[in-house]
Order: structure tokens, then sequence, then C-alpha cells
């Protein structure tokens, strides 16, 4: 295929042998998963794993995410619990990731989580991924494939717009379906959520039959994604707003606003998963259509809402 994007391959027999190869030989890959897309590399590898950082900027002390293809490859990196095995039944594979105590003998590079006791994990449900998972003999270390602090690309070309052709091969898999990151759980201590997500907390107490407590406390940071600053499209967001300044661009639920200039509707219907899927895709087209500054009107509090307010908060560096 030779276009402009002739880094962007669709998937097929040819393109998994070539990504193999380049797994094999410590190369990057970036893959769609589900949540959003991701950078790939060998877990197992120095090599591959200082390749991802460098690639995004990301600073050292923010540890990745090791996505495996089933349950039965873990052990040796992770000890599993009860409450694990539960959550995993239910809800894998799937947009669920796990911290975990590692295991002394694992072989994840130290440099992926950062040198801390724990292993995030994650078995993404995407199809293309889980091909390669199952054909590969190590895990996958796999950042979301966009630069550090950054939206989260949710296809193929908002990926190529972070990387060009700084990788050699990005697989096309269409738009990621749920469009935000996935929900991260610590079964370290008492369940915690460190980063909410399309399974909500009510999800996951009603599997482990317990009470979460709702608010992290965030003056002990445990999961460097909470850091304050991040999704950041690169212009200024202002959220829970009422009126319109016709300069930015308005987001909002509904369709009150569907034919007015610089209104962007998340979700005609107002549902909420529509628009968590629709939240990185609209602040790329903004930031494409050259706008300065987004206003966004508030957005429920509830359910998956509940997501959508972390991220926005996040993007808006709203403290
Ligand atoms: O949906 C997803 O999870 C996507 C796709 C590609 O799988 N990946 C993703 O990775 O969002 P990343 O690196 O963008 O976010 C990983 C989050 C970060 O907030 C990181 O700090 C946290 O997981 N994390 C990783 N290891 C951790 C650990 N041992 N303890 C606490 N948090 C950890
Ligand atoms: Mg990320």
């Amino acid at each position: 295929m030779k276009n402009s994007y002739s880094n962007i391959f669709p998937f097929n027999k040819k393109i998994l042998n070539k990504t193999i190869k380049l797994l094999n030989k410590k190369s990057i890959v970036c893959l769609p998963t589900e949540t959003v897309y991701g950078l790939a590399g060998n877990a197992y590898s120095k090599v591959a794993v200082s390749k991802i950082f460098n690639l995004k900027k990301r600073p050292k002390s923010n540890p990745l995410i090791i996505h495996y293809h089933d349950i039965n490859q873990i052990s040796k990196d992770v000890c599993l619990s009860k409450n694990f095995r539960k959550l995993y039944k239910k809800f894998c594979p799937g947009p669920i990731t796990f911290i975990l105590k590692k295991n002394k003998k694992s072989r994840i590079n130290h440099k992926a989580c950062a040198k801390l006791k724990t292993l995030a994990i994650r078995f993404p449900k995407h199809k293309v991924v889980r091909t390669i998972l199952k054909n590969i003999n190590y895990p996958l270390a796999m950042p979301s494939a966009n630069m550090s602090s950054g939206v989260s690309p949710v296809s193929a070309f908002d990926v190529y717009e972070e990387f060009k052709k700084k990788v050699q091969l990005i697989i096309d898999g269409g738009q990621s379906k749920i469009g935000i990151e996935s929900t991260v759980v610590d079964l370290t201590e008492k369940p915690k959520i460190l980063r909410p997500g399309i399974i909500n907390t009510s999800d996951i107490e009603k599997i482990l039959k317990l009470k979460i407590k709702k608010k992290v406390n965030t003056s002990k940071i445990k999961s460097p994604g909470m850091m304050k600053k991040h999704y950041s499209p690169g212009i200024p967001i202002l959220i829970n707003q009422k009126k319109f300044d016709n300069k930015s661009a308005f987001i909002y639920l509904g369709k009150k606003f569907k034919y007015k200039k610089n209104f962007f509707s998340l979700s005609f219907d107002s549902n909420l998963k529509k628009a968590a899927s629709n939240l990185y895709k609209t602040f790329r087209l903004i930031k494409k259509h050259g706008y300065k500054k987004i206003q966004i009107a508030k957005i429920p509090y509830r359910g998956i809402g509940l997501a959508i307010n972390d991220r926005i908060k996040r993007a808006a560096n709203y403290k």
C-alpha cells in the first residue's frame, strides 16, 4: 500500500509476520486496542523498553502496562490474588488494568515498571493485538501511542500524527471502540481505582462484593498517570462552562446546537458511552480546525461520566 501514510497497514497474514519479525528484533510497532492505540515492544527487552520511553519522551518514573494474551502467561511475572481472579473471570479480555505485586522471578525489564515492586497488567480484547500476543512468547509493554502528556490516539491516523515515520509500522484496526484508556485498579492492598474507565467502580464492587473507597489520597500519588496535567490537546480547556465565548470551540452533550458553528456534540442522544468514545477524536478535530481554546459544558458525574470528567479535568490541568 503506497500512500503518504506508507507506514500504516491493514491487518493480514503478511503484516502479522512482519509485526512479529519487528517485535522479535526489539523494534517498536503501533497496535490498535479496544481502548486506545498503543506503542508496543518486547517487555523483557531493555532495548525495546528504552525505545518506547524515548519515542514518547515519557518520564522514566512513569511505568508501562504489560499486555498478555491470557492468565496462563502471567504467574512468572506477578503474584495472583483471589480478587484478581474474580475480576479477570468477569472482565477479561477487556478494558481493565490490574496492579499486582511483582514476582521476584519476573523477567519484565525493570525500566518498564519504573523499578517498582508492582506491575500493571492488562489483557486487551482487540482481535489484532490478541492475535499478535498469541504468536509471540513474551508480553508487550504498551503505553498509549502519543507523546507524553498528550491526547491518546483512537485511530491509525492519530498515531501517524504523533510519530509520523518515526515508527516503522502502524496497524490500522479501525476506530478504537471504547476511546478512552482502561480502568486501572490497584489490587496490591485494599482495592482502589487509580484511573476510572468504562468498567466503573460499581461494576468492580459488585464482583468483589466490597465497597471501594471513593477518594484516593492524591498527596501521595500512587499512579504516575494521576499526574494532574495529562491528556492535553495543547490548547487551553475550560470545564463546567455555561456561557459560550464565540472564539472557542464548545463541547457539549445532546443536539441543541447541532447546526451551529463552533459547537461539537460528544453524543446527540447524550449517551455517556458514546461521549467517552468521541472525546479524544473531538479534541483532535478541534485542534485541527485551528481553535485556540476549548470550552466544555458540564458532564454528569455518574457512571462513565466519572471517567470523562477525570480526563477532561486533567486535560484542563484543573486543580
Ligand atoms: O487502555 C490502556 O490502558 C492503554 C492501551 C494501549 O492498553 N494503555 C495505556 O497506557 O493507557 P499508559 O502508559 O498510557 O497508561 C498507563 C497508566 C499510567 O497512568 C501509569 O502510571 C499506570 O498505568 N501504571 C503503570 N504501572 C503502574 C504501577 N505499577 N502502579 C501504578 N500505576 C501504574
Ligand atoms: Mg497514556
